[in-house]
């Protein structure tokens, strides 16, 4: 979703572009199987939510980074960076621009933030320079970057194959309020791969059932959605930070219809009756984070 909010007086060469960057959690997620190189062939039903960053992009000669959140690395470090190199590569010449990201989505949460804004450096750079890469042509330059980011172009509920870069749209989700809490762990080491290591195929005791959630989306079922939210990943995050459970359970019993954790966690997303709801379940989860974020599904 674009914005421009400047064209150049007497041309139409855009000079700056916003660019929102939605962020995205797993309704399902399930581990199909090791692969040779290391990762694992997931298949996960993905949904955007409404909680976004804002990147904007303004022509100048460099490429500069730069974001609101300390913590993130700025400049080269940084994915978004490497979203403007790659699309750089692409066209065979730089691609100055000065990026400045306003965080809103939680760092390193399951909630693909850093992807978003990878995703909107190659939509915002394609548009201020009229390059006319289309959507297929992203994708394959976004999936260099990360898993995660050929659906954050998409931005729609969808089937994700593969390592999430296979998508196939399902009908869209209704429009329900959510609370995303994210607390804050220390890990053994990088968190998506910590999670996947500890992965064992047979202990898992329960799949998601994606015929019933395809179903649920079709009926515009919240409470179909609701039940059917299933992550084969929560239970090894539970094993290593037992307080993800009870986050979670605080939330089921502050009246969510639904929660599961999205992607490698530790987010927990709970689906709320209402609005009011929504409210509760944020003071109930409050009392273990300070990150939680009251939200809706994009729809
Ligand atoms: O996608 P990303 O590079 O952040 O993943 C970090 C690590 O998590 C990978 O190196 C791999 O060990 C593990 N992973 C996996 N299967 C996936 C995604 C990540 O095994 N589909």
């Amino acid at each position: 979703m674009t914005r421009p909010i400047h064209i150049e007086p007497g041309g139409c060469r855009r000079v700056s572009v916003s660019i929102r960057a939605f962020a995205k959690i797993n309704l399902t997620l399930d581990v199909i199987a090791r692969r040779p190189d290391g990762y694992h062939d997931l298949r996960m039903v993905m949904q955007p939510l409404a909680l976004h960053d804002e990147v904007l992009l303004t022509r100048q000669d460099r490429l500069t980074i730069e974001t609101d959140d300390p913590t993130l690395p700025q400049g080269e470090g940084n994915l978004a960076y490497r979203a403007a190199e790659v699309l750089a590569q692409a066209v065979g010449h730089p691609l100055g621009a000065s990026v400045i990201i306003q965080k809103h989505i939680p760092v390193a949460a399951g909630l693909a933030g850093g992807s978003a804004d990878a995703a909107a450096v190659l939509q915002g750079l394609n548009r201020l320079y009229g390059l006319g890469f289309g959507p297929e042509r992203l994708a394959a330059l976004a999936l260099r970057l990360g898993s995660d980011v050929p659906f954050c172009l998409l931005n729609r509920t969808a089937l994700a194959e593969g390592r999430g870069e296979r998508l196939t749209l399902l009908p869209a989700a209704p429009r329900v309020p959510v609370v995303v809490a994210t607390p804050h762990l220390s890990w053994s080491g990088p968190k998506t791969a910590t999670v996947f290591r500890h992965f064992r195929t047979e202990a898992v005791d329960r799949r998601p059932d994606l015929r019933a959630m395809i179903a649920a989306l079709s009926e515009r079922d919240t409470a179909g959605v609701a039940s059917h939210m299933l992550n084969v990943l929560e239970p090894v995050a539970i094993s290593m930070h037992p307080v993800v459970a009870e986050l979670k359970r605080a939330m089921l019993g502050e009246g969510a219809i639904g929660a599961a954790m999205t992607g490698a966690g530790p987010t927990i997303v709970a689906i709320a009756p209402s609005p009011a709801g929504r409210e509760r379940i944020a003071h109930a989860a409050r009392r273990f984070t300070d990150m939680v974020v009251e939200t809706e599904f994009l729809v």
